[in-house]
């Protein structure tokens, strides 16, 4: 499963890049408002930290002026993945720029059917919400294993780009369903280091190892 980085913080991005735990980013307006940051400008500096799909969302709501955001926000660099929401609008959207070759990643996605629509308008990725589906009593991953599901069925390769992770328990859900791809906040992928019994096993070798006065250097 490949790991995107959910957050336009340029700092986080590099520290996760360079341990090979970042394969792309993505933003989203609420993520670039916390980021204080221009959006081209920071999509530009992201683009450039990173060898995979960095998305970029337009946030008009007619097709034309997304499709026009959608080809300013392409032109940034080459690896930019142009995010558009699940609407007819932004399906259409989705459908031109990916027939132009530029990447596309469907977000809002809430449903196995918006995923199918998603895949027939060319989709490079699609962006279905896990947490906010729980936050209002539904299951996520219920969602994520009837599109991966649908997907095999068909042969589609849009891509299951698992989205609103909140937890490191849906990160491995994720991963053991099959999604292609998760986007999570830094703080989740840090946190699936975390295990009590590595912290107690290693204070207990440190403990044993002070009592050896040995160095190894
Ligand atoms: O990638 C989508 C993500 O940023 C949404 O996460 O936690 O705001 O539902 P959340």
């Amino acid at each position: 499963m490949k790991f995107f980085v959910d957050t336009a913080e340029v700092d986080e991005i590099a520290q996760l890049n360079d341990l090979g735990m970042c394969d792309g980013v993505t933003t989203n307006p609420s993520l670039i408002l916390k980021s204080g940051r221009d959006i081209l400008e920071v999509t530009k500096e992201i683009a450039g930290m990173v060898a995979g799909p960095v998305s970029a969302e337009v946030v008009a709501l007619k097709a034309d002026d997304m499709i026009a955001e959608g080809r300013k926000l392409a032109k940034i660099a080459d690896n930019i993945a142009v995010k558009v929401p699940l609407t007819w609008d932004g399906l259409k959207t989705c459908k031109v720029l990916s027939e132009e070759g530029t990447m596309v990643n469907v977000t809002l996605c809430f449903s196995a059917n918006q995923a199918l629509l998603a895949a027939k308008a060319g989709a490079t990725f699609i962006s279905p919400f896990i947490g906010r589906l729980d936050d209002i009593n539904l299951d996520g991953l219920d969602v994520i294993e009837e599109i991966r599901t649908i997907y095999d069925n068909y042969g589609f390769d849009t891509q299951i780009l698992a989205a609103s992770i909140r937890s490191v328990n849906h990160a491995k859900d994720c991963a053991m369903i099959g999604a292609d791809v998760m986007t999570a906040p830094p703080a989740i992928i840090k946190k699936m280091a975390d295990h009590v019994l590595t912290d107690k096993g290693l204070d207990a070798f440190m403990k044993d190892w002070a009592k050896t006065g040995q160095k190894i250097l």
